[in-house]
């Protein structure tokens, strides 16, 4: 019998690949992201795909695969990056890899909810420029955690975990969502639904877990940034064209509010110039999910969608 044919288009953890291998001739390429060109061209004929968040699935990748394609494993939780859509109207699966990232990317949103509040990057380029020249006690005042507001926009998976951190560090956790949490959700975290104007109005700090979707593109901007406190943080682990990148660097340039962390970007990999000179913004390279363990996890539940449905199972983890 014929082995199913997949391709990896960009590289992943060797686990993921030894995964496949076992029951699917495997086509891997990894080098450099493809370009669509590229892409389509390698992915003509498979009949699975793993798939990276920088990869268009869209209608030309589809035509370009062919009918025979059955799987689209995307390797991250988040999939706005495929047309599920167009997927379902062919028949082709989609899923994601749900679960095993929360802690790391909660841990990192919290990485740089520290940072921009202790002001971390912009100290370290201040001491490796030979400024540290004396102690001073009026210098690099940052932001408290305890006692203060952490808005939470998203209470999933991710959120939720945000949150507990939150209440560890002494917080009080809000959050919005276009689903309220269940009771027992809210009592295990202590944390208060509000309405988005009340999320801007009281975080000291916020943070952002909503999918990209059409109806939370440029969910913060000019707008948000002038409800928020002056003194209040926002911190981005979700996806860049949440957050409008322009306003964003606008608000922060004119103190409108004290600071951001950012992990993702409108334009990824392109990062609006304007950041790059202002001091109460942390900028990291979509690196929330990026352990060890949790890169591991992420190839492995990928690479078993694929198997399981390219030997005629079910999806593990199917989205849509
Ligand atoms: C990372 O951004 C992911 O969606 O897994």
């Amino acid at each position: 019998m014929n082995r199913p044919s997949v391709l990896v288009t960009q590289a992943i953890p060797a686990n993921g690949i030894d995964v496949l291998s076992a029951a699917c001739d495997v086509d891997y390429n990894d080098a450099q992201r493809l370009d669509p060109a590229a892409l389509h061209a390698r992915v003509r004929g498979k009949d699975g795909v793993l798939t990276l968040l920088t990869d268009r699935v869209d209608d030309a990748f589809l035509d370009a695969a062919g009918p025979q394609l059955k799987i689209v494993a995307n390797v991250a939780v988040g999939y706005d990056n495929v047309d599920v859509a167009a997927c379902r109207k062919r028949g082709v699966i989609v899923t994601n890899t749900p679960g095993v990232l929360d802690d790391a990317t909660a841990d990192f949103a919290f990485t740089l909810l520290l940072a921009a509040a202790r002001r971390v990057a912009e100290a370290d380029r201040y001491v490796r420029a030979g400024n540290f020249k004396a102690w001073q006690m009026m210098g690099f005042h940052g932001g408290d955690l305890a006692d203060m507001t952490l808005g939470i926009a998203g209470l999933g998976r991710i959120g939720q975990a945000v949150a507990r951190r939150g209440r560890g560090f002494g917080m009080h956790v809000i959050y919005t969502d276009a689903r309220r949490a269940s009771a027992e959700v809210e009592a295990a975290l202590d944390a208060r639904f509000v309405t988005k104007e009340e999320l801007l109005a009281q975080s000291d700090y916020l943070s952002l877990h909503v999918p990209l979707l059409d109806a939370t593109r440029h969910y913060i901007g000019a707008a948000e940034f002038s409800a928020m406190k002056k003194s209040a943080y926002l911190i981005n682990t979700s996806r860049g064209p949440v957050v409008d990148e322009a306003a964003l660097a606008a608000a922060l340039a004119a103190k409108e509010i004290a600071g951001a962390g950012l992990d993702v970007f409108e334009r990824e990999p392109e990062v609006n110039q304007e950041l790059y000179a202002l001091d109460n913004v942390t900028l990291a390279p979509h690196i929330a999910s990026a352990t060890v363990r949790t890169r591991f996890n992420m190839a492995r539940i990928a690479a078993e969608n694929a198997v399981a449905v390219l030997g005629g199972g079910q999806p593990l983890t199917p989205v849509g």
